[in-house]
């Protein structure tokens, strides 16, 4: 689990951060690879060595260098790039982490095998049938293809099928994928009849909900048995479809209908949130962001931490750490002996996101509370004291949004020192915060955001690499030259 992660997270490195040129011998890579084909990693390519590339020499397939975080030593995985942003659209599932000085090889014998010597295979595509050749489509699909008779091509497998943190213009997004932030915290699903964000937690809890896009249905409505609902990047929309002619939902992007041309790209960011571009020759212009506030996503204040609507980041506890509120916790309090907790009572908080949140109507708050503490799965519940409502939160606390007193949290907390051991219940009644502290945490919470802030940079620095509001560095046409030389500073 943290190895794949940190497999992943290396591609949250920032380009802009590293001044990097990296040089591209054109002449030197071909438009497809036929089997037979084997190239080792040649690390005298500072950031980025081409191995493939598409027709239009706007993608390429290779080996790209970047590293996770400043103490994080540069890892290596196999990627399709967009050349002038030096963006990375697809990259291959590794099972752990390789570093850049790996001497690893990607060979071609039918199927696409990234191996090194000492470990042998580190990711293939599937042996199921031999291919004759791989190519890079001028989408950016990657494909392994077995050339027919005739002019036929059967498609065996293409990348465009195994999303990473990305889909592009025309790919089709199906219930049999998911897309994944790179440091794998969030995932994006299409579901029946709708597409959804859920933040992915560790220790077997299911992921949980926290944005949801059902289709509208306006020009064509969702037939039962009629087939699966997909969705794909369109010219300024994201549409789902059950088949080819007409969509049961378009979600319009900024740029909806104005006939703007650029290559189209989503992705689910590290911030957790959905953000669609296109590329207007110079930056990815954002284009859509689907969630407007970051308090709608749930971890945006951290573990038990208070998002204000109004700007600042506090902590349940009413404590003003500028860090962290409370250690972020996993699993659930079922194990034989682990049935001990704390608990923190908390009024005026809410979560971000109730329509998809499990209710019941209850008689009290009493009752609400009670029903989390004897049920081990339960980590909290917020009663609303208007409607009678009760939201059991069946996961560890992430952040929850200020509200009015009428709402009112209780939450179950670790025994700090771990382990426990002891079979009788401790119940700590931590604190029960009014409206007092709230008023002080916020205030201190505009600090403590903007240190969080820098210390997210980053992160947010890579993936706005070369994204609007940011300023480009030079930019070199590609296409022009044999020998390429990309500088982003
Ligand atoms: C290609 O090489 C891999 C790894 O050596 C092997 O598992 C696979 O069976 C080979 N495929 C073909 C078609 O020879
Ligand atoms: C991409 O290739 C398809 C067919 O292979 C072609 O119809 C289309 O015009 C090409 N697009 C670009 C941008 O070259
Ligand atoms: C997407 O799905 C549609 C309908 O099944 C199909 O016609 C189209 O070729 C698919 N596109 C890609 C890129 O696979
Ligand atoms: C596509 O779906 C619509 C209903 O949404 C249906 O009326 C139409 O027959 C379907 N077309 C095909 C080719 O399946
Ligand atoms: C792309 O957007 C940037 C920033 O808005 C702008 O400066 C630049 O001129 C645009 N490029 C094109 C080709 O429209
Ligand atoms: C605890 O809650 C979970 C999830 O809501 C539920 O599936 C389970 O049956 C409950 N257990 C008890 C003992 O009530
Ligand atoms: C909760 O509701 C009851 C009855 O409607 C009311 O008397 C009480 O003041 C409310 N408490 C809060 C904290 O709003």
């Amino acid at each position: 689990m943290a190895a794949a992660a940190k497999v992943l997270s290396f591609l949250t490195a920032s380009f802009l951060l590293v001044h990097l040129v990296t040089t591209v011998a054109a002449s030197s890579v071909g438009h497809e690879i036929r089997r037979g084909f084997s190239a080792g990693h040649d690390t005298s390519y500072s950031q980025f060595q081409p191995l493939l590339a598409d027709p239009t020499g706007v993608f390429s397939l290779g080996f790209l260098r970047a590293a996770a975080s400043d103490s994080d030593s540069d890892q290596l995985n196999l990627v399709v790039l967009h050349l002038a942003s030096s963006t990375a659209l697809w990259h291959a599932a590794l099972a752990r982490p390789l570093l850049w000085e790996a001497p690893v090889s990607l060979s071609f014998n039918g199927s696409l095998v990234l191996s090194d010597a000492e470990t042998g295979i580190l990711w293939s595509t599937p042996a199921i049938d031999a291919g004759d050749r791989l190519v890079l489509l001028n989408s950016s699909n990657l494909q392994v293809q077995k050339l027919a008779a005739m002019t036929a091509v059967v498609v065996l497998w293409e990348s465009f099928d195994f999303p990473a943190n990305t889909l592009v213009q025309g790919q089709n997004f199906t219930s049999a994928a998911d897309v994944k932030s790179t440091d794998q915290r969030f995932s994006m699903r299409v579901e029946e009849s709708y597409l959804a964000l859920y933040m992915e937690l560790p220790g077997g809890t299911p992921p949980v909900m926290y944005w949801r896009h059902a289709a509208m249905e306006a020009k064509a409505e969702i037939v039962a048995g009629g087939g699966p609902i997909y969705a794909q990047v369109g010219e300024g929309f994201l549409g789902m479809y059950q088949n080819e002619s007409a969509p049961v939902d378009v979600l319009p992007f900024k740029s909806f209908n104005l006939g703007i041309r650029g290559f189209r790209r989503l992705t689910l960011e590290s911030d957790g949130n959905l953000r669609a571009y296109y590329w207007n020759g110079t930056i990815w212009a954002k284009d859509l962001e689907a969630i407007a506030d970051r308090c709608d996503i749930p971890t945006s204040c951290g573990a038990y931490g208070l998002c204000d609507y109004s700007g600042g980041c506090g902590c349940l506890d009413g404590a003003r750490k500028a860090d962290r509120c409370l250690p972020a916790a996993s699993g659930d309090f079922c194990a034989a002996g682990a049935n001990e907790f704390g608990i923190l009572r908390r009024k005026g908080v809410d979560l971000a996101n109730k329509v998809l949140a499990a209710n019941e109507k209850v008689g009290s708050l009493e009752e609400c509370e009670a029903s989390c503490e004897r049920n081990c799965s339960c980590w909290g519940a917020i009663y609303n004291n208007a409607s009678g409502y009760c939201y059991r939160l069946d996961y560890p606390i992430q952040s929850l949004v200020a509200a009015d007193e009428s709402k009112e949290g209780y939450f179950k907390l670790r025994p700090s020192g771990g382990g426990g051991g002891r079979s009788r219940k401790v119940k700590v009644a931590f604190l029960a915060v009014g409206s007092l502290v709230l008023v002080g945490t916020t205030t201190a919470a505009v600090v403590a955001y903007g240190v969080r802030r820098r210390r997210r940079g980053v992160t947010a620095r890579v993936e706005g690499s070369m994204v609007e509001g940011l300023t480009p560095g030079p930019y070199k046409d590609l296409n022009s030259a044999s020998f390429r030389s990309i500088e982003l500073s």
